[in-house]
């Protein structure tokens, strides 16, 4: 089965029309979503630079990322580098921070972080992102991502061939479901959590 957070990576991906070569930030790469989008920018050919927590630096370099940011030793947009494509999934950057880590040309795509900003339903961001857009040569767009069966059909042969891997930390049975989501909400997961529902013994 492909994951919805495989979908949104992928769906983040082609808004930001990944190229090979391009170097590609992926902010909140230890996650759900980032977990992906770091696999399958590295399919497509791009140099990827991934950002977590020191906790999970190994987890993202073991994805298979080129560079590895720990945010909270290094600042991506310290002007040091410069990014082709910004898939922006934690850590809420304001834009003008996701600006500065673009090259002049440069794409940003919003998927993640809510504010929690009391006039926007926390989507303030997300919501400016365009309107700036169309006042700079960079890119700033938000993703609303949706279930589409051609991204299943792109997906599931990089699954097969083992060019993506789910990256699942730990399988929890139904009945300690409050366990895992205590888990989930301390920020503890790598990746991402399964919670199993069937089993082949019998049980349910
Ligand atoms: N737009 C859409 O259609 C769409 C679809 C699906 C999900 N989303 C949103 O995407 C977000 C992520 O979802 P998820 O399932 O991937 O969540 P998740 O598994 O909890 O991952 C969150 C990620 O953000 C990282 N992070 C936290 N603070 C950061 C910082 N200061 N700088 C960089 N990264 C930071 C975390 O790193 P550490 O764990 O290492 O701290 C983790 O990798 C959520 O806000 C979700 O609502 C949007």
């Amino acid at each position: 089965m492909v994951p919805i957070s495989a979908g949104t990576a992928l769906q983040a991906l082609d808004a930001g029309r990944v190229e090979r070569g391009q170097k590609v930030l992926i902010l909140g790469a230890s996650g759900g979503v980032g977990s992906y989008a770091v696999q399958l920018a590295k399919s497509f050919g791009a140099e990827v630079t991934g950002v977590s927590s020191t906790g999970k630096t190994d987890l993202v370099r073991s994805l298979g990322a080129d560079h590895v940011l720990d945010y909270t030793q290094d600042d991506f947009a310290d002007g040091a580098r410069q990014f082709d494509l910004i898939v922006d999934i934690g850590g809420n950057p304001t834009l003008s921070r996701l600006r500065r880590a673009l090259t002049a040309t440069g794409t940003a795509v919003i998927v993640g972080g809510e504010e929690g900003g009391r006039w926007a339903g926390g989507f303030g961001r997300s919501l400016r992102a365009p309107f700036v857009s169309l006042f700079v040569r960079q890119r700033l767009a938000m993703l609303a991502s949706k279930e589409r069966a051609s991204d299943l059909e792109r997906l599931t042969p990089l699954l097969e061939a083992g060019q993506v891997t789910p990256s699942v930390e730990r399988t929890y049975p139904l009945d300690e479901v409050r366990d895992a989501m205590s888990h989930l909400d301390a920020g503890n997961v790598r990746g991402k959590i399964a919670i199993t529902v069937f089993s082949n013994d019998g049980g349910s």
